[in-house]
């Protein structure tokens, strides 16, 4: 029953992961089908949630990175449609959610982790730049692939997700050199493997962040990925084995979390619209610096 267009500007854009497939914080106004993009076809409907602030509506895009019911493994989400999807509806900055292995002790499963760095062990099969096409070369600048606004915004509200079953606090990990090492998967990572990205500094691992932040940095967009810890990937010699109870544990506290956190960060944006999104946190004109043709 709700609308099939909106003819409005989105504020913000946010890209759901596995066990985060809506969110019940939002409100929806309106309900796109998938939308069909010179890329392909977005990977879910765009859900587009409003929010009165103090003096105008903040409106917000929502898209399952692996659609509604989770029908395209990571090797096939159609990164780039969503991404030009987000930036076409006039996003200003784009917030991503992405399911984690952690890499490091301190960093437990149900944390939270706001990456800085990134490296690709992506195989080269995903299509991961819009300048494909031979006549028009880009090369934007990647050294700094998140927005340090961003997370620092972000970071704001550390004190708003929990653990209510255990003693234990759920910690949002957050500093300059916090890295996630991205797969090819579907398959998880060897023991060998899994301990050669700890040596390369690696701190959680997904399967998505390329070249979804590579897309954003193309479009503009300033971009930040939360990272919720589902397991500690395979490292750990003495590790007892993980049941599904805690996997299934985990993700459904991880869902509620995102939630949390995500409520707190759209009602604060909704008053006031944060600097780095005017002015694209610095990233305005990379495009138009970094072309030859
Ligand atoms: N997503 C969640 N856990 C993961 C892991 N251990 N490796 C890669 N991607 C993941």
């Amino acid at each position: 029953e709700l609308p099939s267009i909106f003819e409005g500007t989105v504020d913000l854009g946010i890209i759901g992961g596995t066990g985060l497939y809506n969110m019940d914080c939002l409100e929806p106004i309106a309900l796109l089908p998938p939308m069909l993009t010179p890329w392909g076809t977005t990977s879910s409907p765009v859900t587009i949630s409003q929010f009165v602030g103090t003096n105008s509506h903040f409106h917000v895009a929502f898209i399952a990175r692996h659609g509604v019911s989770h029908e395209y493994p990571p090797t096939k989400v159609p990164f780039r449609a969503n991404m030009a999807a987000l930036k076409n509806l006039n996003c200003k900055a784009v917030l991503s959610f992405s399911a984690v292995g952690s890499l490091q002790p301190h960093i437990k499963p149900r944390d939270f982790v706001l990456p800085q760095q990134i490296i690709d062990r992506t195989k080269g099969i995903r299509h991961s730049s819009y300048f494909n096409d031979e006549g028009l070369v880009g090369h934007v600048g990647f050294g700094q692939p998140f927005s340090q606004k961003f997370a620092e915004y972000i970071y704001q509200f550390k004190d708003s997700i929990t653990n209510p079953e255990s003693e234990e606090p759920c910690h949002l990990h957050y500093d300059k050199d916090m890295t996630v090492v991205c797969m090819e998967g579907p398959q998880f990572s060897t023991r060998a493997e899994s301990k050669m990205y700890r040596m390369f500094g690696g701190h959680v691992i997904n399967m998505s962040v390329i070249p979804e932040a590579k897309l954003a940095r193309e479009c503009e967009l300033p971009y930040q990925m939360i990272c919720m810890s589902t397991d500690y990937d395979a490292w750990r010699d003495e590790a007892e084995p993980v049941t599904v109870e805690t996997v299934i544990g985990n993700l459904t506290n991880n869902g509620r979390n995102a939630n949390l956190l995500a409520s707190k960060i759209i009602v604060t944006m909704a008053k006031e619209i944060p600097e780095f999104m005017h002015t694209g946190d610095g990233l305005h004109g990379s495009i138009k610096k970094s072309i030859s043709t």
